[in-house]
């Protein structure tokens, strides 16, 4: 049973290296998720892979079914979760090429189904700390393996695209205190976080955000520049996957306990 997931964003759409072994189409209450669930070894352990946006990016991110996704994913027993995306850098470190997993995260989205206690239970689930604690330090120990550069903090803000920000948006986001702008993360993250499953974001720049460099943005330079990271990409989940990383504690798997109303 595959206890690793790995969502994948625009740009990745597999895992070079991944054997496939099976897939898994899985219904859910809420209804489909993105694509059939991959499942497959890397460095000998068992992942189910999911890109988020479809095989063929047919699936906008203001459409994806965030709760199916999640949902199907705990389906198949797993009970941790990698979601990789790209995004825009808003902050000085945050060039193109950059991998970051961000410590906080903004949600500026609206009319997405952002729970899955929608009715019947009245539940907060706790959100201060909104990524993996315990995952967060396997990638960076991971990471120190691999060889590669992680920015290992930073606040990422989802917006609902499609469309991309104004210049002004950006300069206010960033006094907010946003380091990078994506589409992707919420409610992916709390909805895994309702489910008690670990979760860690692993950012992809792709692009400076708007107005920050003054060059019109495209999504074939997002697109390109989330090919290009996709060998770091590969490596970094390798070195996570091969490696048995003591797993410092975390809270996830509670989640609930003194959420329920
Ligand atoms: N803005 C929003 N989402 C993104 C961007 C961006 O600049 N780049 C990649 N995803």
């Amino acid at each position: 049973m595959p206890l690793l997931g790995v969502i994948g964003g625009s740009g990745l759409y597999d895992i070079p290296g991944l054997e496939i072994t099976g897939a898994e189409k899985i219904a859910t209450p809420y209804g489909d998720p993105s694509d059939v669930y991959r499942i497959g070894k890397l460095a000998g352990t068992e992942v189910a892979f999911l890109p988020r946006h479809g095989t063929m990016h047919h699936i906008q991110p203001h459409k994806i079914n965030y709760r199916a996704n999640i949902w199907g994913f705990r389906e198949l027993g797993v009970t941790k979760i990698l979601s990789v995306g790209a995004a825009g850098g808003i902050s000085g470190p945050m060039e193109p090429g950059s991998i970051v997993v961000p410590d906080q995260i903004f949600d500026m989205t609206s009319g997405r189904h952002s729970t899955f206690y929608e009715y019947d239970e009245v539940v907060h689930i706790d959100f201060t700390e909104p990524f993996c604690a315990g995952l967060r330090e396997r990638i960076f120990a991971a990471s120190e393996m691999a060889g590669l550069r992680v920015i290992r903090k930073g606040t990422y803000i989802c917006v609902n695209g499609p469309r991309l920000e104004t210049a002004a948006e950006i300069r206010a986001f960033s006094i907010l205190g946003a380091d990078m702008v994506g589409m992707t993360g919420m409610p992916e993250a709390v909805l895994a976080r309702e489910l008690e499953l670990c979760f860690a974001g692993i950012s992809v720049i792709t692009n400076y955000a708007a107005g920050i460099s003054g060059k019109k943005l495209t999504t074939t330079e997002v697109v390109e520049s989330m090919k290009a990271a996709t060998e770091k990409i590969k490596e970094l989940l390798k070195a996570f996957f091969a490696t048995d990383f003591p797993v410092p504690a975390c809270f996830c798997g509670q989640a609930l306990k003194e959420a329920k109303m």
